[in-house]
């Protein structure tokens, strides 16, 4: 699937999600297809979700334990964080893809309906999302599927501190999740899978080849 190369005459960037369970390797992936892109001269940034922005930041308090909330509040929390990610005034997706920038995104909307879907309906999630999938599909949707318990693995690497979502019960139901959205949704949203349980270098090489060109 030619996605990038065909679409430099199209005056619109790209954009592409990198979705995955925690520990799946998107931050890794998407900077070393950043990268990729950059080399090859197209015009390209990365951004996350939750975001730095002034909703993210209060999410950000929530994942680490240092403020409380109902599981229903930080879904539409994150909900209105993904908003201002699109149409902030000054750094938004959608100004920048207008633009002609390829933007790249560790976690969007999927990240919702997996994550939250365990503990309310995932139609629920959806609904709450609708503002951002009228306003913006990715033009691609990579889900890194990795097996929970290699993801385990690298989250405690390196860690001894972890985040709200980062047990092992929890990522093997939301990667039952993911896989029950996709197929929900799939006569609207591209998606793409990859084998994210090999080696780092492979990854890499698998998307490039599907994805960059
Ligand atoms: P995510 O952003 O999905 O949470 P990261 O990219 O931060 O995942 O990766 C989590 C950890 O696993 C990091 O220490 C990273 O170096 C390591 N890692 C990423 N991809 C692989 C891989 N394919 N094989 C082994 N380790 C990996
Ligand atoms: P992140 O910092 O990207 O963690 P990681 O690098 O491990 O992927 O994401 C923070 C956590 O927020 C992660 O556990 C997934 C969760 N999350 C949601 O629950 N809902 C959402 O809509 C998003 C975007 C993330």
């Amino acid at each position: 699937m030619e996605i990038i190369s065909s679409d430099i005459q199209s005056s619109r960037g790209r954009f592409i999600a990198f979705e995955g369970i925690d520990g799946s390797g998107k931050s890794t992936q998407i900077q070393l297809f950043a990268d990729k892109l950059r080399q090859k001269g197209i015009l390209c940034e990365t951004t996350m979700e939750p975001t730095e922005g002034p909703v993210g930041t209060m999410i950000r308090q929530v994942l680490t334990g240092k403020m409380q909330m109902d599981g229903k509040v930080i879904a539409a929390l994150f909900a209105a964080d993904r908003l201002d990610h699109l149409l902030n005034a000054s750094n938004g997706i959608v100004a920048k893809v207008e633009k002609g920038i390829t933007v790249l995104t560790d976690r969007y909307y999927f990240s919702s309906y997996a994550y939250h879907s365990v503990d309310m309906p995932m139609d629920w999630v959806i609904r709450a999302n609708e503002l951002s999938s009228n306003t913006l599909r990715p033009t691609v949707t990579l889900f890194i599927d990795v097996d929970p318990d290699i993801a385990m693995e690298r989250i405690t690497r390196n860690r001894t501190h972890l985040e709200l979502f980062e047990e092992r019960s929890r990522l093997v139901k939301v990667r039952e999740k993911y896989l029950e959205a996709f197929e929900k949704l799939k006569s609207v949203e591209n998606v793409l899978i990859i084998d994210g349980n090999r080696p780092l270098d492979v990854v890499a090489k698998d998307i490039w080849e599907r994805i960059g060109g």
